[in-house]
């Protein structure tokens, strides 16, 4: 009987460190991968006139679209374009992102910013390869 205890005792221990091995390893791995897809970020975030962008920057988003485009951004500095160097898909990347930031802030001056960052066709003509 006493024998029973210890060893359930031990499992429920050995369950919990499991546990959190497990999300701590989760929240790593969260941390460096992105949590959408190109083709998501792409085609929902970004293109036609039902996006979360096109949204932002037309004034009409609301806070949780804003912060949506934000996260859309995060996912995209963590994404590996078809083409062009690392250093430019960061700097792009990074500068899209931190205007996404302000606007989500409130900062309605850096829309304009986040025109410029989100430029479809200079990103695209560095770091869109012709087929995926
Ligand atoms: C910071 C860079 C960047 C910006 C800004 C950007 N794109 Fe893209 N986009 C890419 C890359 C890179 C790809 C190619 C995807 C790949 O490499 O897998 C792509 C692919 C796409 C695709 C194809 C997605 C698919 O997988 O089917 C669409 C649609 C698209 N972009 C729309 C847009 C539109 C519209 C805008 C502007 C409002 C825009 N993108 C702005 C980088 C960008």
């Amino acid at each position: 009987m006493r024998n029973t205890r210890i060893i359930v005792s031990a499992l429920a221990t050995f369950c919990v460190a499991a546990v959190t091995a497990t999300s701590l390893f989760n929240v790593q791995a969260a941390d460096k991968k992105a949590a959408y897809s190109m083709e998501e970020i792409m085609k929902t975030g970004m293109k036609g006139d039902t996006s979360t962008l096109k949204k932002v920057v037309d004034g009409v988003a609301t806070d949780a679209e804003k912060k949506q485009l934000v996260e859309y951004c995060k996912a995209l500095t963590l994404q590996e374009p078809s083409k062009g160097d690392a250093a430019s898909w960061k700097a792009k990347t990074a500068a899209l992102l931190a205007a996404a930031e302000k606007v989500a802030a409130g900062d309605k001056a850096a829309i304009a910013t986040l025109k410029e960052t989100s430029n479809c066709k200079a990103c695209h003509s560095v770091h869109k390869g012709d087929k995926k």
